[in-house]
């Protein structure tokens, strides 16, 4: 069932034991942005982008949270496992963060989601380890590197203080949740055969149709700085995002880059595969 997405605050007690998890927040030059320099169809925007990017953040507090189950019940590393478990309340600052940056500029937009379907959720008819590769591959082999991907060369281009300060210290958790994939890759490689392998090809195949979208479509032209939708470009980067001229390049590379980590311990998509997705 579809419900509106929101965040309450208790505010309290529970604010003051999150904060001393996560303090960094609080230093962070809230209350500089001003929203009236901006074309209302420009902010409609990008307030709705930044509603999405605090709703994104949510589910993957919930995907972590399966990932953390899901290494407890494969029995991974208890040091890898301690590494994991940390990400979540980085999850929930990123939710934070975003939904503050929305408010600032004027409001969040109204998204429903159906919380049934919500979080990235492991194979329950696949044995432990099974559904750890599974999960693994989806979030953080896939899901963090394509966030730190397209995150990083978006900070170089943002220029308002308070949206990059916000972005730096989101793109500094997502290098370590990045990080986790590929150490996880080097101890679960052990185990696979060519079975595991083509499973998770077809896991890979599945996740990145996903995430087709970002590099496919047309992309709005940019003439004179001002997009064919009329959005100024140099407002856009001030806001932290990227026009969709140079937005769906990078998408791609950095869909096809993250596919090299997986073929170095075996794990390739079909050629048919890789002509759907990337043409
Ligand atoms: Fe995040
Ligand atoms: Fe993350």
């Amino acid at each position: 069932m579809s419900q509106l997405f929101e965040l309450p605050w208790m505010g309290g007690a529970a604010t003051h034991f999150y904060r001393r998890a996560r303090p960094a927040a609080d230093a962070l030059p809230w209350g500089t942005l001003n929203a009236s320099r901006y074309a209302p169809d420009l902010l409609l925007s990008v307030r709705r982008a930044w509603t999405e990017v605090s709703l994104n953040e949510y589910r993957a507090v919930a995907s972590f949270a399966e990932v953390v189950r899901c290494m407890a019940e494969a029995m991974a590393p208890l040091d890898l496992l301690g590494m994991a478990s940390d990400f979540i309340a980085d999850e929930v600052l990123h939710c934070e963060l975003a939904a503050r940056i929305a408010m600032e500029l004027g409001g969040a937009a109204p998204l429903t989601v159906d919380m049934d379907r919500f979080a990235i959720k492991a194979d329950p008819t696949a044995s432990a380890k099974m559904r750890l590769h599974e999960l693994m591959v989806r979030v953080c082999c896939i899901g963090e590197s394509f966030a730190l991907g397209m995150g990083m060369p978006t900070l170089k281009l943002t220029s308002h203080p308070l949206i990059a300060g916000v972005n730096e210290m989101i793109m500094k958790d997502e290098a370590r949740h990045h990080r986790l994939g590929a150490l996880y890759l080097e101890w679960a490689v052990e185990d696979w055969d060519d079975e595991t392998r083509e499973r998770l090809a077809r896991v890979t195949e599945e996740t990145l149709a996903d995430f087709a979208p970002f590099w496919t479509g047309e992309a709005s032209p940019v003439a004179d700085g001002i997009t064919s939708r009329g959005f100024r470009v140099d407002h856009l980067h001030e806001l932290g995002w990227l026009e969709s001229a140079r937005a769906q390049p990078l998408a791609r590379r950095v869909a096809q880059d993250l596919l090299d980590p997986l073929a170095r311990h075996g794990v390739h998509i079909s050629d048919s595969a890789r002509t759907t997705l990337f043409g």
